[in-house]
C-alpha cells in the first residue's frame, strides 16, 4: 500500500469513515475562509428573497472539500440534494430523468462535471438557463422534439480540472469557487476535530505532525490519522504524540513535508533522467508508470504550489528547491532557466 498511499487515498470513494468525519455545517467547516463566506452570503441572500440558489461551480484538487461544501449548502438552504457524477449520465434521457424528478429549489450535485458527455452537456445549457429541456423522441420519420419543463433547481458542479470545462458551460454558473490547499494550522484543527469524533487520544504535537505531512488535503489528514491511530493501538498504548506520529508515517514512506514515494519519483525523474527539464508531462508519465492525467490532477498542483516544480511553455522544470531537496546543485542551464 505504501508507494501509492496518496493516489489510493485520493481516488478511493468516500468510505463510511470519511462520511462520519464530514462536517455538516458551515461552522464545522475548517479553512477556505473566503469560499465559505461567499457561499454563506449567497445562501442567506437567496433565502432572504425566498428564491432558488443560482448555480455554483466548485473547483480544486481532490479531497479538499467540494462534495462536503455541496452538502453543507443543501443543509443551509434546507433543500434536498441529489448526487451524481459526470460520466454516469451518459444519455440526454438520463439527465431528463434526473431533472424532472427534482422539486423546486432542490440541488443537483454533479461531481466530475468535466466528464459529462458533450451530447448531454448541450442539454444542460437550456436546463440551467431556462429550466426546460428539449428531448427528441422516436426515430427517423417519426422523430419529434418534446419540451419538458423542469422545476427551478440549483446545479452544483464539482471539478478537479476546470480547464476541461467548455466556455458555454462555465459561463452558466452564477458563482465559481476555487478551493486551495489547506494551511498546516487548519489541518491541525481538522486532526483535533476528527480525533474527538473518533475518540482518539492525541496531543497537540502529534496533531501538528500529521497536519504537516498531509499534503494540504483534509482527506489525506483523515486517512493518516486513521493509520496513526492503528499504529498507536498496536505499538504505543493508544496514545499519539509527535514521536508516535512520526514513526507511523515514516512507515508509509511519507516524508516530513508530506511527499510520498510517487512525488519523489516524479521529481527524481525530472532531475536525473531529463537533466532538470523542461520535459513534457507524457514523458514523465511513461517514466514513472502513472497516467498523465493523474499526474496533472493529483501530484503536480501540490508540487508546483510547494515550489518543487515549474510549468513552462516548454514543459516541466525542476526548481532550485527541488535540487536542494535531493542535496544537489542545479546545473548551469538550470540556473539560467530560473533566472529567466
Ligand atoms: N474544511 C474541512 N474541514 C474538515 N474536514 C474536511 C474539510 N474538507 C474536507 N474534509 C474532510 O475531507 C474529506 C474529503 O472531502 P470531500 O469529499 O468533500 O472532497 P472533494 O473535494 O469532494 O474530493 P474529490 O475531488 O475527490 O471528490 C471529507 O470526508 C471530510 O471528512
Ligand atoms: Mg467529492
Amino acid at each position: 500500500m505504501t508507494d501509492r498511499f496518496i493516489t489510493d487515498t485520493l481516488n478511493q470513494a468516500d468510505t463510511e469513515f470519511d462520511i462520519s468525519l464530514r462536517p455538516g455545517r458551515f461552522t464545522d467547516f475548517v479553512g477556505q475562509g473566503k469560499v465559505r463566506e461567499r457561499l454563506e452570503l449567497f445562501v442567506q441572500a437567496a433565502r432572504g428573497r425566498n428564491d432558488v440558489l443560482d448555480h455554483i461551480l466548485l473547483v480544486g484538487p481532490p479531497g479538499l472539500g467540494k462534495t462536503t461544501l455541496a452538502y453543507i449548502v443543501a443543509e443551509a438552504m434546507g433543500v434536498n440534494i441529489k448526487s451524481t457524477s459526470g460520466p454516469v449520465i451518459d444519455k440526454p434521457g438520463d439527465l431528463a430523468g434526473l431533472l424532472t424528478n427534482l422539486e423546486r429549489g432542490d440541488i443537483l450535485f454533479i461531481d466530475e462535471i468535466h466528464r459529462l458527455p458533450r451530447t448531454v452537456e448541450e442539454y444542460m445549457y437550456s436546463a440551467m438557463e431556462d429550466f426546460v429541456i428539449d428531448i427528441v423522441i422516436d426515430q427517423g420519420a417519426n422523430a419529434r422534439s418534446v419540451r419538458l419543463n423542469i422545476p427551478k433547481f440549483t446545479l452544483i458542479g464539482a471539478t478537479t480540472r476546470s480547464g476541461l470545462l467548455t466556455a458555454p458551460l462555465r459561463s452558466r454558473f452564477g458563482l465559481t469557487n476555487r478551493l486551495d490547499y489547506y494551511e498546516p494550522a487548519e489541518l491541525k484543527q481538522i486532526v483535533h476535530r476528527s480525533s474527538r469524533i473518533l475518540n482518539v487520544d492525541i496531543d497537540d504535537a502529534g496533531a501538528e505532525e500529521i497536519a504537516k505531512r498531509s499534503r494540504g488535503t483534509p482527506r489525506i489528514t483523515n486517512n493518516l490519522l486513521r493509520w496513526v491511530r492503528d499504529y498507536a493501538q498496536v505499538k504505543a498504548g493508544n496514545k499519539i504524540n509527535r514521536e508516535v506520529a512520526d514513526q507511523a508515517l515514516s512507515m508509509l514512506d511519507i516524508d516530513e513535508h508530506g511527499l510520498d514515494d510517487m512525488d519523489k519519483r516524479i521529481l527524481e525523474t525530472i532531475v536525473h533522467k531529463f537533466s532538470g527539464g523542461p520535459v513534457g508531462i507524457n514523458s514523465i508519465a511513461v517514466s514513472v508508470g502513472e497516467e498523465a492525467g493523474t499526474l496533472e490532477e493529483v501530484y503536480e498542483p501540490f508540487l508546483i504550489q510547494e515550489g518543487y516544480l515549474k510549468r513552462t511553455p516548454q514543459g516541466r522544470v525542476a526548481t532550485a528547491r527541488c535540487y536542494e531537496k535531493f542535496g544537489l546543485k542545479p546545473n548551469r542551464a538550470q540556473t539560467d532557466l530560473f533566472a529567466s
